[in-house]
C-alpha cells in the first residue's frame, strides 16, 4: 500500500505508523559510496551531493569511468514511455496477458463473477482482491506448469461495491458497512493457491487443479513457535492460544527452498477497533504498532476484531504465515519465531552451510530491516524434513554503520537489554514486541523497508526503501541520507564471506530514486537512464535466474513523478550500474506488485493492485474514482464490469527469455 494513490484507505493505515526518532549521527559515507558508480548522476544531483564531489578522489572517478566503459546494460528491450492512461503498457515485442482477475473462478463450482450480487460464499471460491505478492512453485521442475500463489492484501470498498459512495465536496464518502459487505471483504483477503499451465505459449488456470485453494480472513491457522500457547495470545474463543482464524493484509511473501508458500501480515492494525480494557497490559505494545486503527469495520460484526471484547486478538496477527500448498487441507502456520511487526515480505535463500535465510522488512517509517536464519539445515532430498524448520532459528535486526558495515544483532531473550528488567520475561515476550526489542538493541531506523531479495548470482542482497517524508534534517544517517525522502532508495548488502547467514557485512546505496533532472531531489540514476527510466518509491523486487534486478514501484502518479507505477529493470553490475529502464506500466490509480520472473526467464508474472483507485490528478479523468464513475474499467472495459485487480503473464512474442 502507499500513502498517496488511495487516500480513502491507505493513508489512514499509514498515518498511524510508529512515531520515530532517529538518534543516529549524520553521515555522508553512504552518499560518497553511492556516487562512486554514478559520476554523472551525482554531477547532476543536489547541491549536497555536489559538495561531496570534492571529497572523492580523481582516482575513484577514473575507476568509475573505466567500469562504465567495460560494461553495457544486462537488459535488452525497447523501453516503454512513462506516462499515464487507463491501460497497461509493456515493452514492444512482448504480450502482457490477463491471467487472473478479481472474481475469477478457481474451482469447478465457482460461481460466475457478478459484482452487483456478490456474496461472501462466492468470493471465497473466487480470486480475491488487491493481488500483491506472486510466487510460483514448479510442478516437476517445470517453468510451464506449476502452482501460482498470490496474496490478496486488502479491499477497496468504493471500487468493489455499487451504491455505497457519495462524493461530498470532491471527496469520497463510503456508507457504513453491513455484515454482508464485511464478510465479502474478509473473503476477498488472504491468498490464492492455483494450478496454472502454459498451453501453446499462453498461460491458463487449471480450474480443476487438485491443489487449488483460497486462504481468507477466516481460514483456520495454527500459531507455532515460542509464542504458541502463551497467555498473551489466549482469547475467550481460543483458550489454548494456538488456533487463530484468518490472515490479513497479506502484502509480500515468499516461496521457501522446500516449496511452501509464505504470506506476510503487514498493516494488520487497520482491522482492529474498540478500546482496550483498563486492566490490559498491551497498551504500549499496541501503540507501537498503531493498534487499533479502525480503517475497517469488521469489529462491529466479529468480536475478535474489537479490542474491548478480545484484548489479546491483535497479538495473534503481524506474523509470517507458512502454507503447505501440496496439501489443500493442511492448516497454515503462523511462525512466531520470525517476529511480529508489519511484515512486508520474506524472500529466502540457502546459506553456504545449508541453513535457510529469510530477509524481512518492517514497512513503517523509521522501522527496521531483519533477517531470520534457521537453526536446522534445509534438506533438498527430503521435503518432510523441512516441515518445521521455521520454528527454530535466530531473528536478527540490522544496524547500518556509518563506515559501511552492517551488523546483524540477534534478538534473543536474556541477552543485552532483552531482559526481565525491560519487561521481557521470555522469548515469547520478545517476539510479540519485536519492534521494541529492535529499539532497545539500537537498530537503524529506516525509510520504510519493503521487499528485500537476495541475489544468488552476485551474492548481494537488495533492500527496497520506499520513502519517508517524515525524516527530518537532524534525523538523516548514512543509510537514510535524505531528509523528507519522498522517492526512496535501494541499499545493496554484501554479507561477509558471501555467506547469507553471516552476522556482519558491508552495505552501500545502489540508487537514490526520484527525478534526476531536479537537483534538489538528489537522485543517483546513471546518465544512461532516460526520462522514462527513472522512478520513485521502490516497493517490490525480483531477482531473475541471471541475477538481474527488477523493481516494482508503489506511489508514482502524475503529481508526484508524472508517471504511473511500473516495473523497471535496474542494472547492478559494472559501468551500467544504476541504469534503469521502464519495462511495464500500470493503468491509472494502480500500484505495481509481483513481480516474479519464472525460472526459465520466459515468463514474468506481475500483479496490478488497486487499479482505478485515483484519477484526481490525471487530466484524462480529473475527479475521484468509485464504482459508478471509474477512472478505468481495466481490464475488461465493459460497462457492467468494475475495475478488477489482476495478475498478468508477460511473455516475448514468439517465446524466449525476457529482455535478453
Ligand atoms: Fe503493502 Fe509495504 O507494501
Ligand atoms: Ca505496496
Ligand atoms: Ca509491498
Amino acid at each position: 500500500m502507499n500513502e498517496r494513490s488511495h487516500p480513502f484507505r491507505t493513508s489512514l493505515l499509514e498515518e498511524n505508523e510508529g512515531p520515530g526518532h532517529n538518534p543516529t549521527e549524520n553521515a555522508t559515507m553512504g552518499e560518497i559510496i553511492a556516487a562512486r558508480f554514478s559520476r554523472r548522476g551525482f554531477l547532476k544531483g543536489s547541491l549536497a551531493v555536489s559538495a561531496i564531489a570534492a571529497t572523492v578522489s580523481p582516482m575513484a572517478l577514473m575507476l568509475a569511468d573505466d567500469a562504465r566503459a567495460e560494461s553495457k546494460s544486462a537488459f535488452i528491450f525497447e523501453e516503454v514511455e512513462a506516462g499515464i492512461d487507463d491501460k497497461h503498457h509493456v515493452a514492444a515485442g512482448y504480450d502482457a496477458d490477463i491471467l487472473l482477475r478479481w472474481g475469477d473462478g478457481l474451482f469447478p463450482d465457482s460461481p460466475e463473477f457478478d459484482p452487483v450480487n456478490q456474496t461472501p460464499q462466492a468470493q471465497a471460491r473466487q480470486f480475491g482482491y488487491n493481488n500483491d505478492y506472486v510466487g510460483y512453485i514448479p510442478i516437476d521442475g517445470s517453468s510451464e506448469h506449476g502452482i501460482l500463489v498470490v496474496n490478496h492484501e486488502y479491499t477497496n470498498e468504493h471500487l468493489m461495491f455499487p451504491g455505497i459512495v457519495k462524493v461530498v465536496e470532491g471527496k469520497i464518502e463510503v456508507a457504513p458497512a453491513d455484515q454482508k459487505r464485511v464478510d465479502i471483504e474478509m473473503a476477498a483477503h488472504g491468498g490464492t493457491i492455483v494450478e496454472i499451465k502454459k498451453v501453446d505459449g499462453k498461460w491458463q488456470v487449471v480450474k480443476d487443479g487438485k491443489l487449488n485453494r483460497r486462504i481468507t480472513a477466516n481460514t483456520e491457522i495454527q500459531l507455532t513457535g515460542p509464542v504458541a500457547g502463551h497467555d498473551r495470545v489466549k482469547t475467550k474463543a481460543d483458550p489454548s492460544g494456538t488456533k487463530v482464524f484468518g490472515t490479513i493484509n497479506n502484502c509480500s511473501g515468499g516461496v521457501t527452498p522446500w516449496g511452501t508458500y509464505i504470506t506476510c501480515e503487514e498493516n494488520f492494525n487497520g482491522y482492529f477497533t474498540g478500546e482496550l480494557p483498563a486492566d490490559s497490559k498491551e497498551a504500549a505494545n499496541y501503540k507501537r504498532l498503531g493498534i487499533p486503527e479502525a480503517t475497517y469495520e469488521w469489529g462491529k460484526f466479529h468480536d475478535r476484531f474489537d479490542l474491548s471484547k478480545e484484548p489479546n486478538e491483535a497479538n495473534r496477527f503481524g506474523w509470517v504465515v507458512e502454507i503447505d500448498v501440496n496439501d489443500p487441507l493442511s492448516v497454515p502456520k503462523k511462525r512466531t519465531t520470525m517476529g511480529r511487526f508489519k511484515h512486508e515480505g520474506a524472500a529466502s535463500i540457502v546459506s553456504k552451510d545449508g541453513r535457510a535465510v529469510f530477509y524481512l522488512g518492517d514497512d513503517s517509517r523509521f522501522d527496521y530491516v531483519y533477517k531470520f536464519v534457521t537453526a536446522g539445515k534445509f534438506n533438498p532430498d527430503n521435503r518432510a524434513a523441512n516441515v518445521d524448520l521455521l520454528d527454530d532459528g535466530t531473528l536478527y535486526v540490522a544496524k547500518f554503520d556509518v563506515d559501511g558495515t552492517i551488523d546483524w544483532l540477534p534478538i534473543v531473550h536474556g541477552t543485552g537489554p532483552l531482559s526481565a528488567e525491560n519487561g521481557f520475561n521470555s522469548q515469547a515476550d520478545v517476539l510479540i514486541e519485536t519492534r521494541r526489542a529492535g529499539d532497545l538493541l539500537g537498530a537503524t531506523k529506516m525509510d520504510r523497508p519493503e521487499d528485500i531479495e537476495a541475489n544468488g548470482v552476485n551474492g548481494k542482497v537488495y533492500v527496497m526503501l520506499t520513502n519517508n517524508t517524515k525524516r527530518k534534517d537532524d534525523q538523516v544517517d548514512a543509510a537514510n541520507p535524505r531528509a523528507k525522502n519522498a522517492f526512496g532508495h535501494i541499499i545493496e548488502i554484501a554479507e561477509d564471506g558471501g555467506d547469507f547467514a553471516a552476522t556482519k557485512g558491508k552495505w552501500e546505496i545502489l540508487l537514490k530514486c526520484g527525478d534526476p533532472s531536479v537537483a534538489d531531489v538528489g537522485a543517483s540514476f546513471s546518465t544512461d537512464t532516460t526520462k522514462n527510466g527513472w522512478f520513485g518509491m521502490p516497493d517490490n523486487c525480483s531477482v531473475d535466474a541471471d541475477g538481474r534486478l527488477w523493481v516494482a514501484t508503489d506511489g508514482n502518479s502524475p503529481k508526484e513523478t508524472g508517471r504511473t507505477d511500473g516495473i523497471w529493470a535496474v542494472d547492478t553490475e559494472g559501468g551500467a550500474r544504476a541504469t534503469s529502464k521502464l519495462f511495464f506500466r500500470v493503468p491509472v490509480g494502480a500500484e505495481m506488485c509481483g513481480p516474479l520472473m519464472l525460472p526459465d526467464m520466459a515468463t514474468m508474472m506481475v500483479a496490478v493492485q488497486h487499479p482505478g483507485d485515483g484519477g484526481e490528478d490525471w487530466e484524462g479523468f480529473g475527479r475521484p474514482s468509485y464504482y459508478e464513475d471509474l477512472s478505468t474499467r481495466w481490464p475488461d472495459f465493459k460497462d457492467n464490469m468494475p475495475v478488477r485487480p489482476s495478475v498478468l503473464a508477460i511473455t516475448k512474442n514468439g517465446g524466449g527469455k525476457i529482455a535478453v
